[in-house]
């Protein structure tokens, strides 16, 4: 088969070097791609915001399936237009997608559906959001309905906090995308988790857990961003938890999408927080996450591309995944300032020493070739990843890898991994030694 790969960043190298490994694919083309996987796939000058050239490409190339990674294609329809013009697409349709497009919408299946959730009300009118926070305790949550890119979500520990967003959302318009409604919310406490699931319209196959660390400083603190690490499996998700989310959350989901008449088929990413009452969820995303796939990925031996088939031929009832019982974790390693300003341009070295490590290895995000060099080029610059038997061991990798990498301005997270260690019994002598 000729795959085509929609995206560019770490996700889609992880995406790209698992479909490689497929015994049914020939080449694999990247739309735009990066230059870290330009190895495995054929990187073209092509955005994923370019609908009808990808699908130009798809015909005139002799692609059989075009694999979709971010959300801003899937939430704009391109799984639909890809459709009309007769081309093979994994990936939910636009009406399916409003559940990461649309917070409102997501929030309305699952109350109609009973899938537990944070307690809710949306607003479109600036005063009654106002005024309805005056009755309120703090913190609460308020979120911009559309995509943010990851940015549309406060946690506000006042009230004053979470009137300047509702403010900066409704009246300042600070997210063009975000449309406009927001959601203002409960503020749930515990641990989370991420929890993916392909998904075949009526059917669904979990993905092992993982547990993504979305603040920028080890201890979670400073501002919220793309994902710093990620790790896999997730001991807190033991078998009654993931019994109780199969349950509460996806068959409700991908039952409730079937009766609204927007049957969901592609990968679904339950955002989940476990609190004392049990798994609820804090948003879903349509599509791999990142860092999570970097993590998750490299556990699952099974062939993706058949996988993917068996998701769009509606067959996941009869599929199953194999998975490599040993742990995977993922250190982002991102330019200093990332989430705000940063510089690009600088040198990377120690990328080959890296590659001669076992059980370790790189996935680009944002990285460029000059000359024989490689430059970073955007905020999160690489994902290192390690695999081991048990968590220890495959952060112990993962952080030799880190450490070999060398370029001026080198900001990653010390702690990926802490809750669970901590978990199984008291910080110990590997995280000490970080
Ligand atoms: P995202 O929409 O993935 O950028 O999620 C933002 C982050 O905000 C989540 O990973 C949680 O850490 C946090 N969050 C979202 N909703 C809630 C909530 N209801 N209670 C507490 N934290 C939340
Ligand atoms: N890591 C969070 C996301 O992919 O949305």
């Amino acid at each position: 088969m000729r795959i085509l790969v929609i995206g560019a960043a770490g996700r889609e190298h992880a995406l790209v070097w698992k479909l490689a490994q497929s015994r049914k694919v020939q080449k694999i083309f990247a739309a735009p791609g990066n230059a870290g996987m330009s190895d495995l796939a054929e990187c073209l000058p092509l955005g994923a915001d370019k609908p009808v050239e990808l699908a130009d490409f798809a015909e005139s190339g002799r692609i059989d399936l075009t694999v979709v990674g971010p959300e801003a294609p899937l939430v704009h329809g391109i799984v639909d237009y890809f459709r009309s013009r007769g081309l093979k697409i994994f990936g939910p349709t636009k009406a399916a997608a409003r559940l990461e497009g649309s917070k409102a919408f997501a929030k309305s299946v699952m109350e109609k559906y009973g899938v537990p959730t944070a307690a809710f009300q949306v607003f479109k009118d600036q005063e009654k959001a106002l005024e309805y926070l005056e009755g309120v305790k703090a913190p609460i949550v308020v979120k911009a309905d559309g995509l943010a890119g990851g940015k549309g979500v406060i946690v506000a520990q006042t009230k004053e906090e979470a009137a300047k967003a509702v403010n900066s959302i409704l009246k300042d318009k600070i997210f063009p995308e975000a449309g406009e409604q927001v959601v203002i919310e409960e503020c749930l406490t515990g641990e989370e988790a991420s929890i993916l699931a392909l998904v075949d319209g009526t059917h669904f196959l979990l993905l092992e857990p993982s547990q993504d660390h979305k603040r920028v400083f080890d201890g979670d603190q400073g501002p919220n961003t793309g994902g710093m690490g990620a790790y896999s499996p997730v001991p807190m998700v033991d078998a009654s938890t993931i019994a109780e989310i199969r349950r509460k959350i996806f068959e409700p989901v991908v039952r409730g999408m079937q009766q609204e008449g927007c049957p969901f088929q592609g990968i679904l990413y339950a955002g989940l927080m476990l609190t004392p009452q049990g798994p609820k969820v804090l948003e879903f995303n349509v599509r791999l996450g990142d860092p999570e796939a970097q993590a998750i990925l490299p556990r699952l031996k099974s062939d993706l591309v058949e996988l993917i088939l068996a998701a769009m031929d509606g067959r996941l009832d009869q599929a199953s995944a194999e998975w490599d019982s040993r742990s995977c974790a993922c250190v982002v390693l991102a330019s200093a300032g990332y989430p705000g300003k940063y510089d690009v341009g600088r040198v990377i070295t120690g990328l080959n020493q890296v590659s001669d490590l076992e059980d370790a290895w790189v996935f680009h995000a944002a990285t460029r070739r000059e000359g024989n060099r490689w430059v970073t080029s955007g905020g999160r610059i690489l994902n290192v990843v390690g695999v081991g038997a048990g968590l220890e061991a495959a952060l112990g990798k993962a952080y030799q890898a880190a450490d070999l990498v060398r370029f001026e301005g080198k900001h990653f997270r010390r702690d990926i991994g802490s809750h669970a260690l901590k978990q199984a019994g008291g910080v110990n002598e590997s995280m000490r030694k970080r």
